[in-house]
């Protein structure tokens, strides 16, 4: 029944690129010719009415992009929702094609003013009419979604659009006659590419590469088994005749330049529907307060980043700024998303950087019973390293051993719920789980500008030399080590070979000995380095005086580790006086406690080497508690596995020569890691320097 369909085009009187609003348009202001556009676009005119109807709506002059009419709007049977253009270039655009609607005696629909949706450009009709896939991402708003499925009483399945250059639906996906999906899966995010593998079989689905992508082969105007678009390659042909489908191709590189082609210059306005049909949307809302320094200490953009990111929406309902510097302000905003397993992920970042739920919505927090050792229920909230309260019959109740990467279990105490952080491995049977999002706070300081650019910005700004950075860096870490020692804090070491390689273990032995470290945590490398130095006087087989290689050097490491067993520990050999000296030495001698992780390629191990991990995690655990300052000295793993273990709070300094392995460790979004990109030995010999002038009046003797 071709002669039933009908489609809406606009001749190109007018059209032209006069402006930029993606990135087709970009170097192609006024490069289309005229001549040519027309040509093409009647040829497209006449292709398209072979098959079907058209009706055409008048040109207007000062809108260019008018001939585009998939934006005019979305049609389903007599119903229409009529445009609202994200970019003012095109909004004039709106009253024309609502009044060709209006005199077509079509219900009109018209979305608030600032709620961006353009139309059939992104929203398409499985062809079988039973849902709408709708877009969002560029143009069109997710919250718009919504009010499609309650108007046009339809499912809607949102997909949301991650390349520019695919800034519109109809760009990068073609539903087709008998079920069939023509798209470009590259132009989407995962969950969306899920969601169309969940409803689209894979005998259904025609992927196309980026060079079919790019000749807006998926701009295609679909009439029962005949497809019309701009060239496409024979590969993507073969496959189309293959499918059923017989292929017109006519040129429209004039409208490419506007970023458009065939079902971009078309409107489909007779849109089959079928009866049992309701409306559905996965899309879900809830409204987040954060507060604090939310625009000199970058929150609000870290919170909306965060939103848009994950693949949510967001609209500012409030926004109360503080007025001075040191007064706080708050914002409430409303968060949307396309389901709610993308919901629960944004709430849960949401939640890690201190946003709380109005104080109407708040629930208790969602709790399931673990019924496997070791084993969390699904969808269990993720621990950070900030102080975290659960709500548990209408109380917040605070978490202990804060860490991260940990699950919340609840168990009922003598005086009420307690609730802790707990590695999975450790949920016993029949303990509660927190899950989902609910119910759940993180409790953040309110980072003041000052404190932030303190730590990091001042350090990091122009001018300062990165030689100048460490020794700023340094005095502010000895004056630190300095107040901590002198009230009876603790500082807590982790430390890599690399420290004995570069020279450092002099100083370290040095920090130990004058009371500076309460505790050291390394793996079996470094006392295996720390104890060759000191019996021999290589680190690997340099010697660490000349700094040559020594012949047959390679093999002291394993002779040193054989004479420690024999010894029967670590403390043993420096009480028979095998070791006389070193870091090693020094954490016997001043009782300064150690733990020694093992990992696949120790060689050994020595005695006091803890290969089994878990053991090794808690002794770590069980050093940890109470830190004040942890230095991280050139050791990755260890490192990481500390700053898993630490709640915020906890000062962090990680020294590393490799800036990545910096990066990586003190990008934790808190204020208190600082970390330093040098060689770890000269570290350690300019706080031992900066540590003696701090000290000199009171205990130059020590030195
Ligand atoms: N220049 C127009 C714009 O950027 C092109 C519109 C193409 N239309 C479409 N349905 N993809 O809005």
């Amino acid at each position: 029944m071709t002669d039933a369909i009908r489609f809406l085009m606009c001749p190109p009187d007018h059209y032209d690129v006069d402006y930029v609003i993606n990135p087709w348009m970009e170097g192609n202001i006024h490069k289309s010719s005229y001549d040519r556009a027309v040509e093409q676009w009647q040829k497209l005119h006449h292709t398209i009415k072979d098959h079907a109807i058209v009706d055409l709506v008048q040109p207007e002059k000062g809108w260019p992009d008018m001939v585009f009419t998939a934006n005019a709007g979305l049609v389903l049977d007599k119903t229409v929702v009529i445009s609202r253009f994200y970019h003012k270039e095109r909004q004039g655009e709106e009253p024309y094609f609502k009044a060709w609607f209006e005199s077509q005696g079509f219900t009109v629909h018209e979305l608030p003013k600032d709620l961006p949706f353009e139309g059939a450009g992104d929203a398409l009709l499985d062809r079988e009419g039973r849902y709408l896939w709708a877009g969002y991402g560029f143009r069109s708003e997710l919250d718009s979604h919504s009010l499609l499925a309650e108007w046009l009483n339809i499912e809607v399945l949102s997909l949301r659009l991650m390349d520019d250059r695919f800034y519109h639906l109809d760009t990068c996906f073609c539903p087709l006659t008998g079920g069939y999906l023509l798209y470009y899966p590259p132009a989407f995010d995962s969950y969306s590419n899920r969601l169309i593998e969940l409803r689209v079989p894979p005998e259904k689905r025609i992927a196309i590469d980026e060079p079919d992508a790019v000749n807006f082969a998926c701009n295609a105007v679909n009439i029962n088994q005949t497809v019309i678009m701009n060239k496409i390659s024979d590969n993507l042909k073969s496959r189309l005749s293959e499918a059923g489908f017989n292929v017109v191709e006519t040129p429209l590189t004039e409208f490419l330049k506007a970023g458009g082609a065939a079902k971009c210059l078309t409107l489909r306005v007779t849109e089959p529907i079928i009866e049992d049909r309701h409306a559905a949307t996965q899309l879900e809302s809830r409204t987040v307060c954060l507060q604090g320094h939310l625009l000199d200490a970058g929150l609000i953009n870290r919170a909306l980043d965060l939103v848009v990111e994950g693949g949510g929406s967001f609209q500012v309902q409030n926004f109360n700024l503080g007025e001075q510097r040191q007064s706080t302000s708050s914002a409430q905003i409303k968060i949307s998303a396309p389901s709610h397993e993308v919901m629960e992920e944004i709430m849960s970042q949401l939640i890690d950087i201190g946003a709380f739920s109005l104080q109407e919505d708040v629930q208790d927090a969602k709790l399931e019973t673990v019924h496997q050792h070791g084993v969390s229920p699904d969808d269990f909230y993720v621990t950070t390293i900030y102080p975290t309260e659960v709500r548990i019959a209408g109380e917040w109740v605070r978490v202990q051993n804060q860490r991260m990467d940990g699950a919340i279990a609840v168990t009922e105490g003598p005086s009420g719920p307690i609730a802790r952080c707990k590695l999975l491995r450790d949920l016993e049977v029949g303990e509660k789980v927190v899950v989902d999002v609910m119910g759940i706070r993180t409790i953040r300081k309110a980072e003041s500008r000052e404190q932030r650019n303190n730590q990091e910005f001042g350090f990091m700004s122009a001018g300062v030399s990165s030689e100048r950075r460490v020794e700023l860096i340094v005095e502010q870490v000895a004056w630190e080590m300095r107040q901590i020692r002198d009230r009876g804090g603790k500082v807590v070491v982790t430390a890599g070979p690399v420290v004995i390689h570069t020279g450092g273990s002099q100083h370290l032995s040095r920090l130990i000995r004058q009371g500076y470290v309460q505790a050291l945590l390394g793996g079996n490398a470094i006392a295996v380095h720390d104890i060759e130095q000191s019996m021999m006087g290589t680190s690997l087989g340099v010697d660490m005086k000349q700094g040559v290689a020594v012949k047959g050097g390679h093999r002291h490491h394993l002779k040193v580790i054989n004479t420690i067993r024999r010894c029967g520990s670590i403390a043993s050999a420096v009480q028979q006086g095998v070791i006389t000296s070193g870091i090693m030495y020094e954490c016997v001698r001043n009782d300064v406690p150690f733990s020694l992780a093992g990992s696949i390629r120790d060689d050994g191990p020595l005695p006091d080497t803890q290969m089994d991990l878990i053991q090794a995690q808690q002794h770590y655990n069980q050093l940890l508690q109470d830190t004040d300052m942890i230095l991280m000295l050139s050791t990755m793993l260890h490192s990481i596995g500390v700053g898993n273990m630490t709640p915020s709070g906890v000062k962090m300094v990680c020294v590393d020569i490799n800036p990545a392995v910096v990066t990586k460790l003190s990008d934790r979004g808190s204020v208190e890691s600082v970390g330093v990109v040098t060689d770890v030995g000269l570290f350690l010999s300019l706080l031992v320097k900066q540590l003696d002038r701090l000290t000199s009046r009171y205990d130059a003797k020590t030195a």
